[in-house]
């Protein structure tokens, strides 16, 4: 397919009405990404030359989504929302540039992958000017149905406008097109607006093509994948079936997923062999781990990155960057967030360590904690290789602790300690000989009156 060119015509003008939201739809998330981020990956993985987007009228939030995904992209308004055709003529100027295959797709189906995409796109290349694509929904009530003739689409039938005959058919449109370019703009530019509706129906680009002698036909794809999503359930399931999906690729590329149902993934995480992931863990937006990795339960990933042979949790967090060179250990309740721990460190219990560097093999006792912020700025800490952290430390940064230092337990570091040094800050403990019997003494005689 590689040597025909291809336009592709994303659809993405839904509001968010149905969904109840202040978002336009196209932007709410499945698998961590934007319904629209999704359908503009396909796109690429399935060989876009080109991308247009049509958006509502003064959607620029939609319109800043596309060109952070398809910098390249040419979006376009669709100033009165008169129907799916009139929708692809807003994206004309592209049109006009040629291509040898176009594709139509919805913002709003963000399952479709790119193989099924090849499919739709397959019969241009055999000669056919429009290609449809189908499927069986549970229910098919609201979707176009598809009626055929042997290989050949014959029609794409509104529901509203479908004879009884037409509506008992089940084999139902998705809504994704596919048009050769050569015809593609005399067609469109031929559809009426004159059906139940009052809308220009992209489908009718069907009996227009077989009205000029060319051909039409329908490829076939699982419901599961054209599922579009209007409301908040539909998101939900789509959400359902994309976590299926990323958790069966994920064990296939051979990570062990001990409860597949209870690990939810983003639809960029990326999972080393042999990982290890135990119940309940959430990745968020940008997580790649590395070989040998064991996740415990109950760990929440975001924006981090773990080389290989890292253990973490039960309970840990973490955040945006957060780098794990090999073999670091991360135990339960530690946050970290914007941390680089190198090779070997170990940071066990209970801890948040942000804005920081820890050295090689350095070892954070429970509890340490690096005070990063002041109410106004972020400050940094620096823990050498090999330094010794005792528990309950508080290092206000920004801060050194120098290579191969020893901090003593209950210290608040507020000056930098020298590499092979011992800092303690905490006050010397004082002890009161006999103090407690006297003390018990005193309150036997008068119960009421405080010891002095
Ligand atoms: C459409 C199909 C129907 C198919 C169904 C699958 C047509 C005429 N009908 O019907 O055969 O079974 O999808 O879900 O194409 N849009 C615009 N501008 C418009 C109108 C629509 O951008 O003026 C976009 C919508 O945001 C949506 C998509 O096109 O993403 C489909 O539009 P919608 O009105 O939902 O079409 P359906 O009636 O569901
Ligand atoms: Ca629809």
């Amino acid at each position: 397919m590689s040597d025909r060119s291809l336009l592709v015509v994303v659809l993405a003008a839904g509001e968010g009405t149905r969904m109840a939201s202040r978002l336009p739809k196209v932007l709410h998330k499945v698998a961590g990404r934007t319904m629209l981020h999704h359908v503009l990956a396909a796109t690429r993985a399935a060989g876009a030359t080109r991308t247009a987007v049509v958006v509502g009228p003064g959607r620029e939030d939609v319109a800043a989504e596309v060109r952070r995904i398809v910098p390249d992209a040419e979006v376009f308004e669709q100033t009165e929302r008169l129907g799916t055709a009139h929708a692809v003529l807003a994206a004309r100027a592209a049109l006009e540039k040629g291509a040898d295959d176009v594709l139509v797709l919805y913002a709003d189906t963000p399952l479709v992958r790119p193989e099924t995409l090849g499919l739709l796109r397959a019969p241009l290349k055999a000669g056919a000017a429009v290609a449809a694509l189908g499927f069986e929904p549970a229910d098919p009530t609201g979707y176009g149905r598809l009626v055929t003739a042997g290989d050949e689409l014959v029609a794409i039938r509104e529901e509203k406008d479908a004879s009884p005959a037409e509506r008992a058919v089940r084999f139902c449109n998705a809504g994704l097109m596919a048009l050769a370019g050569a015809h593609a703009i005399g067609i469109l530019e031929r559809i009426g607006n004159a059906n139940a509706k009052g809308e220009y129906y992209l489908t009718d680009a069907v009996e227009i093509a077989r009205a000029d002698g060319l051909s039409a036909v329908a490829a076939r794809a699982d419901a599961d994948e054209v599922a579009g999503v209007n409301s908040r359930v539909q998101l939900a399931e789509a959400e359902a079936i994309l976590q299926r999906r990323l958790r069966l690729a994920a064990m296939a590329g051979g990570a062990t997923l001990v409860a597949p149902e209870t690990v939810f993934l983003c639809a960029d995480t990326v999972l080393g062999r042999d990982v290890i992931v135990e119940p309940h863990v959430v990745f968020g937006p940008g997580v790649s781990i590395g070989d040998d990795v064991v996740i415990h339960s109950f760990c929440h990933l975001e924006g981090a990155r773990l080389e290989s042979g890292v253990t973490i949790g039960p309970y840990a967090r973490l955040r945006p960057g957060t780098q794990l060179d090999s073999g670091v250990r991360i135990g339960n309740f530690v946050e970290t967030k914007a941390a680089h721990i190198e090779s070997g460190a170990k940071v066990n219990h209970l801890s948040y360590v942000g804005d920081a560097h820890v050295g090689a093999d350095a070892n954070l006792g429970a509890g340490t904690i690096t005070c990063n912020y002041d109410g106004f700025g972020k400050y940094r800490t620096e823990i050498g290789a090999g330094a010794f952290i005792g528990v309950n430390s508080a290092l206000v940064a920004p801060v050194t602790i120098g290579k191969g230092a020893f901090v003593g337990t209950g210290a608040v570091i507020t000056s930098d300690v020298p590499d092979d040094a011992l800092a303690i800050a905490r006050s010397r403990q004082v002890v009161k000989e006999g103090w407690a019997r006297e003390f018990r003494a005193a309150r036997a005689k008068s119960p009421g009156k405080p010891k002095g």
